[in-house]
């Protein structure tokens, strides 16, 4: 550590889908020093996706200790911590030894399908809609938690001895940094348990006949707690060495700490992030509405005591990793950043259109039966088009989300918030403005889930006093307007859902 540091600054913790990281920001939501590192995505099968946790709890200590010799920080610049984490992804621990008993299944996992469609029964998806504002849907936590209790051997009597802890990733950090097994927390937070499928939307609490129906027994799930409020202090470990005492003093979701950090605090406000997947949300106040199109309601935050604050969320599986898979699994470029390139290098798509339900489609359909195609090849197409339609693909799945959104809440988009990876693609940006008809707009700061977690942190614990203070850090940075004939939108729109309907019915 050096003697330049020039704190007080809060730390987020990012406990993303394909990486953890930390960012330091100080008082203007500025960023002062990041650290990051990937974790092994594993696949055992198709459909299948997990997380070795135990490797994702040491990751997370090393960018948090990275991020602190970055920021040339000290214990007492760091005035509070803030997590956010990809949602959904599941994963038990041994509260006696602090083990993962199974690596941890990821939200785009789809082995609970066939139990999704049991517990629907003859009402179907929408059994528990009223209650938990979602679909039985495979994305979800709870169903997940039923499958590891039924299908590893040893699990549920051990779950029913009260030897097991559940959590989603802010529960297994939070967990984690407060002491594990000598003391540690167990909490999870409003936004974290509204994707579970087994919590009240409207009093907050976990719905007991939900969870006795799943076949989830009450005693593994964690205290659900607000957003921004402190729930422990960083104790034991390498973390305590470096951090001992900090207040860990925000858990959001990392599509909801994008909401926040966006500072969508009024309703009507939207954002959208476009990372591994795309998501969505829009501020519908305290106010709980039931969607008619296909759109999720969830808790879009709850600050202390204060009331919470809902959501409608426009959800998709596959945008940012459609990019990683044609690096990765097709080879067809070496970066991610190539894609852009590749795909400026033709006029159009050349009539091809991908679309990727590699995990089923999430919204507006919940359709867990479709799987990705290609539509509308001809010899003429070249892998420059195919790297067209993959950009193009996370536009059109944006705007069926805009579209439903618009016919929920009778709100007609003006412009769009959007931050994530994908951003940095102006192509794609330009692309999103001309399919939705609508200005698109970037921050200065486009680390807004971590920026969310750090601004809950921070309203914890004083560092900042009301919303209105992060309001004023907001700033434009880019601006993309639509530019695009409406004969070709409307006719490319019809050619896209054309090749939506072919992707469904496949595991008939
Ligand atoms: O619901 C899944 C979402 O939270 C994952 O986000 O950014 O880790 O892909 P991300």
């Amino acid at each position: 550590m050096t003697d330049s540091h020039t704190g007080p600054f809060i730390a987020a913790i990012d406990q993303g889908t394909t990486s953890s990281r930390c960012i330091v920001f100080d008082r203007d939501g500025r960023i002062v020093a990041v650290d990051q590192k990937e974790h092994e995505q594993i696949l055992p099968k198709p459909g299948w996706v997990e997380h070795d946790a135990a490797e994702i709890w040491r990751n997370v200590q090393e960018v948090v200790a990275g991020a602190m010799v970055k920021a040339g920080a000290r214990r007492d610049d760091i005035l509070a911590i803030g997590i956010t984490n990809q949602r959904e992804t599941t994963m038990l621990w041994d509260k006696h030894t602090g083990q993962p008993v199974h690596n941890a299944i990821v939200w785009q996992d789809t082995r609970t399908d066939q139990l999704c469609k049991q517990l629907g029964g003859d009402v179907g998806q929408d059994r528990w809609r009223r209650e938990t504002g979602l679909p039985l849907a495979a994305y979800f936590a709870g169903p997940k938690i039923a499958w590891l209790l039924d299908n590893v051997p040893g699990l549920r009597e051990k779950a029913e001895a009260g030897d097991l802890l559940f959590g989603t990733m802010d529960s297994w950090v939070i967990w984690n940094l407060t002491g594990g097994v000598d003391g540690g927390v167990h909490v999870t937070d409003v936004t974290n348990a509204s994707r579970t499928l087994l919590m009240n939307l409207e009093d907050l609490s976990w719905n007991e006949e939900i969870a006795a129906e799943m076949g989830v027994p009450l005693q593994v799930l964690p205290e659900i707690r607000s957003s921004s409020e402190t729930y422990g202090t960083v104790t034991g470990g390498t973390l305590g060495q470096l951090l001992g005492g900090v207040p860990v003093a925000s858990a959001l979701g990392d599509q909801q700490a994008a909401l926040f950090g966006q500072t969508c605090y009024s309703v009507g406000e939207a954002k959208s992030t476009y990372g591994t997947g795309t998501f969505m949300l829009m501020n519908t106040g305290e106010k709980l509405i039931h969607s008619e199109s296909g759109l999720l309601t969830t808790v879009g935050y709850r600050i202390g005591d204060q009331d919470p604050v809902y959501a409608l969320e426009g959800s998709i599986a596959v945008t940012g990793s459609l990019v990683q898979w044609m690096r990765d699994q097709m080879g067809l470029i070496k970066t991610a950043a190539e894609i852009e390139t590749l795909a400026a290098s033709v006029e159009d798509n050349g009539g091809a259109y991908f679309v990727p339900a590699f995990s089923g489609l999430f919204a507006p359909y919940w359709r867990s039966d479709a799987r990705g195609v290609i539509a509308g090849l001809t010899r003429y197409v070249t892998k420059a088009h195919i790297a067209r339609a993959v950009l193009e693909a996370t536009a059109w799945q944006t705007r069926e989300i805009t579209d439903a959104m618009t016919k929920d809440s009778g709100v007609e988009l003006s412009a769009l918030k959007v931050d994530g990876g994908m951003t940095s693609n102006n192509l794609l940006m330009q692309f999103l403005a001309d399919v939705l008809d609508a200005p698109v707009v970037r921050p200065m700061v486009a680390e807004t889930t971590c920026l969310g977690a750090a601004y809950a942190a921070g309203l914890a614990v004083g560092f900042w006093d009301t919303t209105d203070d992060l309001r004023a850090n907001w700033r434009r940075a880019a601006e993309w307007t639509p530019d695009m004939d409406p004969d070709v939108r409307d006719r490319e729109y019809k050619n896209w859902l054309k090749a939506v309907e072919r992707t469904m019915g496949w595991l008939e």
